[in-house]
C-alpha cells in the first residue's frame, strides 16, 4: 500500500509554477524523479556532479518542450560550508524560490564488515549521504522559507530503518538521515511552511542496486520511473499536510 492516496494522479500541470532542485539528477531515480516533475511542469534544477550526465537530462527534458532546466555542477564530496551559501546566493540573486528540494543523491561505499571498512569510505559515505544534506539544507533554508509551502524529501533505505550485517557506513548514514529529519520536521512544524519527509524507494532497477546485488536479476525490481508518482505526490500541494513521516515507496 502506498501513502499515496487510492485514485490520486498528478495532473499535467501539478507542479506548475514550482521550482525543484533534485540532487544526483544526473541518472537512476534522480533522472527519474527530474524527468517526471518537468514532464508536470515544474522547473527543476539538476545538481551533480558528473557535467556530461546533467546536460544529457538537461536535453531531454528541452526536447518533451518542458521548462528549461538548470544545471548546478557540485560534488557533495566537500565539506566546505561556503561553497553551499555561495550557491544559496548564487540561487538567490536571481530570485529563485525553491518549492521543493529532493535530497536524492547518495553513495554505497564498501560493502564489507564495520571492522574492515576503511576510514576514508565510511567520511565520503557519511559526507555525501548525510553532511552535505546538511550543509545544503542550512544554506538553502531561506529560499524554501521565500516558497509559500516548500517540501524537502530526503531518501532513506530499508537499511536505514534496519541494520544489516555489511552494510556499514551506507546504513549508518541512512539512519542518520531518518533522524535528521524528524529533528528537523519538529523544528518546523510549529513555525515554519517548510515541510520534510523521508521516502525509502525500496529496490529499484539503478546502478546503485545492481551493484549492490551483482547477482540479482536487474529486472526482478522496477524501473524508477514506474514509481516517480511518489515523489510528485510528496512535492505537490496534495501533501501539504504530511511533516515528520518516514514514508515507503513500495510498501
Ligand atoms: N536503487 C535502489 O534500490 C535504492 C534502494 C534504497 C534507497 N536508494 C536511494 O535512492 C537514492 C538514489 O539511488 P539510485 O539507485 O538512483 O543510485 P545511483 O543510480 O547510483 O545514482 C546516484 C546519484 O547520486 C549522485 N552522486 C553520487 N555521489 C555524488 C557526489 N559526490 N556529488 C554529487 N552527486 C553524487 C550520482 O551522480 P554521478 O553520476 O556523478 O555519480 C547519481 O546521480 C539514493 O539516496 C539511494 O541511497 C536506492
Amino acid at each position: 500500500m502506498s501513502f499515496v492516496p487510492d485514485g490520486w494522479q498528478a495532473s499535467s500541470s501539478e507542479l506548475t509554477g514550482k521550482t525543484v532542485l533534485i540532487t544526483g539528477a544526473s541518472r537512476g531515480i534522480g533522472e527519474a524523479v527530474a524527468l517526471s516533475c518537468a514532464h508536470h511542469g515544474a522547473e527543476v534544477l539538476l545538481l551533480g556532479r558528473d557535467e556530461a550526465a546533467l546536460a544529457r537530462v538537461y536535453d531531454q527534458i528541452t526536447d518533451l518542450g518542458c521548462p528549461k532546466p538548470g544545471i548546478i555542477p557540485l560534488d557533495l564530496n566537500t565539506r566546505d560550508p561556503s561553497l553551499y551559501s555561495a550557491l544559496a546566493d548564487e540561487l538567490s540573486a536571481a530570485n529563485v524560490v525553491l518549492d521543493g528540494l529532493v535530497h536524492n543523491a547518495s553513495v554505497l561505499g564498501e560493502r564489507r564488515a564495520l571492522a574492515q571498512t576503511s576510514p576514508s569510505s565510511w567520511d565520503e559515505v557519511l559526507q555525501v549521504n548525510m553532511t552535505s544534506v546538511f550543509l545544503l539544507t542550512r544554506a538553502l533554508m531561506p529560499l524554501l522559507e521565500a516558497a509559500s509551502a516548500a517540501s524537502v524529501v530526503l531518501t532513506s533505505s530499508g537499511v536505514g530503518r534496519r541494520g544489516k550485517a555489511y552494510w556499514g557506513a551506507y546504513a549508518v548514514s541512512k539512519f542518520a538521515t531518518e533522524g535528521y529529519m524528524q529533528v528537523l520536521a519538529d523544528e518546523l512544524g510549529a513555525t515554519s511552511s517548510v515541510r520534510v519527509n523521508s521516502l525509502n524507494p525500496g529496490a529499484v532497477n539503478t546502478g546503485m542496486r545492481r551493484a549492490a546485488y551483482p547477482g540479482e536479476p536487474p529486472d526482478t525490481n522496477p524501473m524508477p520511473d514506474a514509481l516517480t508518482d511518489r515523489w510528485l505526490y510528496l512535492l505537490s500541494d496534495a501533501s501539504r499536510e504530511l511533516n515528520g513521516q518516514a514514508l515507503s515507496a513500495q510498501s
